[in-house]
């Protein structure tokens, strides 16, 4: 079978960018990375794609005057990379119609919570978990879900619940999310790929 092209953007420390990556490396994510976007030039996740010999791009918001510039650029390079899917691990920039309108159900995201509990925007990294903590959940989790116009709110592909223990902090809660996402990620994206998971 043909891999699918999967291009992954991310603007932060990218430990979710490397799962993807090992996943392909070992085979249980049958696709190829072709490339790594960041809208940081000094994020983690581009130090890792060098480290992983992975081609990266860096678009910086501030170089364009214009928002939908900026997005215009990071959709010509994703196509320049020929990529099907595009996978955000942890990017912070807000996708907008152009890029959207160029691969049309396929832009996932994973996020940090059991949305549309603690979504939306600014909830992000560890906000997200104070927010679950100060509102004494139960449980907390991760959600995989396509990307539409307004954060959070696309379609849920799916989700893994993750248990909040007591004395959880905001960095334990996140680093236990973020140990189950870098195994749920990989597994929901080959659901995608392979279509065993439907978008429509
Ligand atoms: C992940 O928890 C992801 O869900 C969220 O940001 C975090 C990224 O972590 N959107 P990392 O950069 O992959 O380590």
């Amino acid at each position: 079978m043909v891999k699918s092209k999967v291009a992954v953007l991310a603007s932060g420390d990218g430990s979710n960018f490397e799962a993807l990556v090992n996943a392909t490396r070992e085979g249980s994510l049958h696709a190829d990375i072709v490339g790594l976007l960041t809208n940081r030039p000094g994020c983690g996740a581009l130090a890792r794609a060098e480290r992983l010999k992975i081609p990266s791009a860096a678009i910086a918001r501030a170089q364009f005057a214009h928002l939908e510039d900026w997005n215009l650029a990071i959709r010509d390079q994703l196509q320049k990379w020929q990529a099907e899917w595009i996978v955000l691990a942890g990017f912070t920039g807000l996708i907008g119609a152009s890029i959207l309108a160029a691969f049309p159900d396929k832009v996932v995201n994973s996020h940090p919570s059991l949305l549309p509990k603690f979504g939306g925007k600014g909830m992000y990294g560890n906000k997200v978990h104070a927010a679950v903590l100060e509102a004494k959940e139960a449980e907390t989790g991760i959600t995989v879900h396509l990307l539409n116009e307004r954060f959070d709110e696309g379609p849920i592909v799916a989700q893994t619940t993750v248990i909040i223990e007591a004395g959880d902090t905001a960095e334990s809660l996140a680093e236990r999310v973020k140990t189950r996402e870098r195994m749920f990620y990989p597994s929901v994206l080959q659901d995608l790929l392979t279509g065993r998971i439907k978008t429509r």
